[in-house]
């Protein structure tokens, strides 16, 4: 019999997408092959611990496995030698592929994907450099402008900046991006977290305040009106593009509560493109991926506008595992099922 992969899955984090997070990775624990697989655990709790857990999915799912008493203190190693987990009282763990299910700062940014580098270890989804340039909204837009693709008009400012003139500031950005909406970001976020469609320059003032709240560095966009798009792409050097979805946000735009919480948004696959748009949106999803720098996944998300053009919105290195995310429910609309997904992103992984 063949020698089972030691696979480590880390989740949490200390991001605001930390429950986000718990819930993906369970769906990935629960469909993980365990004839495959020797599955360890960590979680990061929000306040930053490092915990090896044995515990169910379902308590990864709603929180509860930082109550385990079974649970020990255990983090990843930076040293090579080690390949693996060190715990607290000294147990060494050899690993031989991490699966980071981590959202946001702090695990989908390229921090723990430097980490898991020192320690020579491989891992599901790209590297350090292309994790924190797609992780910052600010920095993937001047890439990919240079690159030619149609984005939104945007306007890059910080909490510091725009605290020493915010009356200036507020004109430069009415100047530069011209007719409200405007949508306020901060740099470095996801899941919709201070994010807000303002109207007027009250409300961009306090969409700033709020955005600011978040990181240091803020984006104010145009507003696009049209459909929203999204693109699944897998692989290394010769990643492909799944079937395109599209989101039907229950709320004025895809706000938090309307990812996570009304019942109200959908999903589809969107059939209706046309042969021609289709193959434009999914050829533009990966030549975002690889102007990006990315390898073994990503979710490219567009804007399709009132004049049928192909606007890009984001980019997103861990993107949603959860039952009804996105990512995998793309491939398993192309015939490549949930398992066969997870099994192909650790494949990736162990071959670079
Ligand atoms: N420029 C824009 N025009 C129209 N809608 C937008 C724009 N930017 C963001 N949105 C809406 O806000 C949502 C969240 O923004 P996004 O940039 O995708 O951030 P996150 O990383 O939090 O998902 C999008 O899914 C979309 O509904
Ligand atoms: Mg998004």
């Amino acid at each position: 019999m063949k020698e089972k992969i030691k696979l480590l899955v880390i989740f949490g984090g200390i991001s605001s997408e930390h429950e986000v997070s718990c819930e993906s990775a369970a769906s990935i624990i629960k469909r993980l092959d365990r004839e495959k697989y020797d599955i360890y655990k960590i979680g990061i709790t929000k306040g930053g611990r490092w915990i090896l857990t044995d515990a169910e999915t379902e308590k990864i799912a709603d929180g509860t496995w930082e109550n385990r008493i079974s649970n020990r203190m255990a983090a990843v190693s930076p040293d090579r030698t080690l390949h693996g987990i060190r715990t607290l009282n000294g147990e060494e763990i050899h690993i031989d592929c991490v699966f980071p299910v981590l959202h946001g700062r702090f695990g989908e940014d390229g921090t723990v994907q430097g980490l898991l580098e020192l320690g020579g270890i491989p891992y599901v989804g790209p590297g350090v450099l292309s994790s924190s340039c797609c992780m910052d909204k600010a920095v993937t837009k001047d890439l990919i402008s240079r690159e030619g693709f149609l984005q939104p008009r945007y306007y890059v400012t910080d909490r510091y900046e725009f605290s020493s003139d915010p009356k200036g500031i507020l004109a430069d950005i009415e100047k530069k991006i011209g007719e409200y909406p405007f949508f306020v970001k901060p740099a470095n976020g996801g899941s919709s977290v201070g994010i807000s469609k303002v109207k007027n320059q009250i409300g961009l003032f306090e969409g700033i305040t709020a955005a600011a709240a978040e990181d240091h560095k803020i984006i104010i966009e145009e507003a696009i009106s049209g459909r929203e798009l999204e693109v699944s792409v897998l692989g290394n050097r010769d990643p492909k593009a799944s079937a395109v979805g599209e989101i039907l946000p229950a709320n004025e735009f895809y706000d938090y509560e309307a990812k996570y919480i009304n019942k109200r948004s959908r999903t589809r696959i969107a059939t209706d493109l046309g042969p021609q748009k289709e193959e434009e949106i999914r050829s533009e999803a990966v030549s975002v991926y690889k102007t990006m720098n990315c390898r073994g996944m990503a979710r490219v998300d567009f804007f399709l506008d009132e004049k049928n053009q192909i606007i890009f919105n984001e980019i997103n290195t861990i993107p949603g595992f959860t039952n009804i995310s996105m990512y995998p429910k793309l491939w398993e609309a192309g015939g490549l099922s949930y398992e066969k997904l997870i099994d192909r992103l650790i494949e990736l992984a162990m071959e670079e």
